[in-house]
């Protein structure tokens, strides 16, 4: 893991949640919540970090990170360059490092990555100038910081802050989610009370990647009491064909519908990274019934993204 600090301590980069202290996280949630904004409203904008140029490096496909993160680097009035991985230099076998240092040659301040291979986003993070940040978009199955903090800014919108008496669940392939992984690191980090990690054994990670979950092999003994269900996708980019689970058998286990999403608390909330797989993970009634905030989680992907965008380039607030 590389250090994410200044020399004074404060965040340069984000690569992962791992390491951040309780109260970083919550002055993140605290910053967003400032910008998270009702459909239909206008967005709040500003011009915090007029002058910096922003990179968006995505090796692997997005909608929601790479959207906005754009929107988070636009509404805080930066210049943002989405790079064409498949039209640029990268289709002819430059590194990640020389399409970074070209762009740094450039006058680029800020890099957001997302790629497949594990210590990719670390690497670049280790070598750009000094006053350059880097930020994980998704790595591997390792992290995803951003997508960490969001959902735990939906969590607390949805049930306060008093993550001690939360339970959460989260239900899937665990084993392959770097969702899975910053989520932890989130709730954790937040001090919550119970975290419930329930998937077949295939798709259930080693216990030391997550010590604080208790492990549980189908929702009808893992769901009842939750206040939060946190579904995840099948991963099946990062797994051998051999072990992809049936759809329809994989449904008929683990599959959220009505009958179970009944199980946890009446008011529990149904949360979903996106992008889903409905009739496998989760049933579409229940994607989109009255319980679930999986579009809130969308839209509050640009708030945390504008508060982590605003930290890091300028520690200490606007320079307005
Ligand atoms: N949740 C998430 O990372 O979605 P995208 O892959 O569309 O960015």
């Amino acid at each position: 893991m590389i250090n994410q600090r200044r020399a004074d301590g404060s965040l340069r980069h984000l690569t992962t949640l791992d390491g951040l202290r309780r109260a970083e996280i919550e002055q993140l949630l605290e910053r967003a919540s400032a910008y998270v904004c009702a459909p239909g409203q206008m967005p709040p904008r500003n011009q915090n970090l007029a002058g910096v140029t922003i990179g968006n490096l995505f090796t692997e496909p997005s909608t929601r990170t790479r959207v906005s993160f754009e929107l988070a680097g636009r509404r805080l009035g930066a210049d943002v360059v989405n790079l064409e991985v498949q039209l640029s230099s990268r289709a002819k076998g430059e590194t990640m490092l020389d399409t970074v240092h070209t762009l740094e040659s450039l006058h680029f301040d800020v890099f957001i990555i997302r790629d497949s291979q594990s210590g990719v986003v670390a690497h670049v993070a280790a070598n750009v100038m000094p006053h350059v940040s880097v930020l994980s978009a998704g790595e591997a199955h390792v992290s995803h910081p951003t997508q960490g903090l969001l959902d735990a800014l939906t969590v607390r919108q949805c049930k306060g802050d008093r993550f001690d008496q939360l339970t959460i669940a989260i239900v899937g392939d665990i084993r392959h989610s770097r969702v899975a992984r910053s989520a932890y690191e989130a709730f954790t980090g937040l001090g919550v009370g119970e975290l419930r990690l329930i998937a077949p054994p295939a798709l259930m990670p080693a216990a030391e990647e997550f010590p604080q979950g208790q492990r549980f092999t189908s929702p009808e003994t893992g769901l009842p009491g939750a206040d939060v269900v946190m579904m995840l996708r099948i991963q099946k980019e990062r797994m051998e064909a051999a072990a992809i689970p049936d759809g329809e058998e994989y449904f008929q286990r683990f599959g959220l519908t009505p009958q179970r999403l009944a199980l946890a608390k009446p008011d529990a909330i149904v949360m979903h990274p996106q992008p889903m797989n409905r009739g496998i993970e989760i049933e579409s009634s229940v994607a989109d019934g009255p319980q679930s905030v999986i579009r809130s989680q969308v839209s509050n992907g640009v708030a945390v993204r504008m508060a982590v965008l605003e930290t890091v380039v300028r520690p200490g607030g606007s320079r307005t």
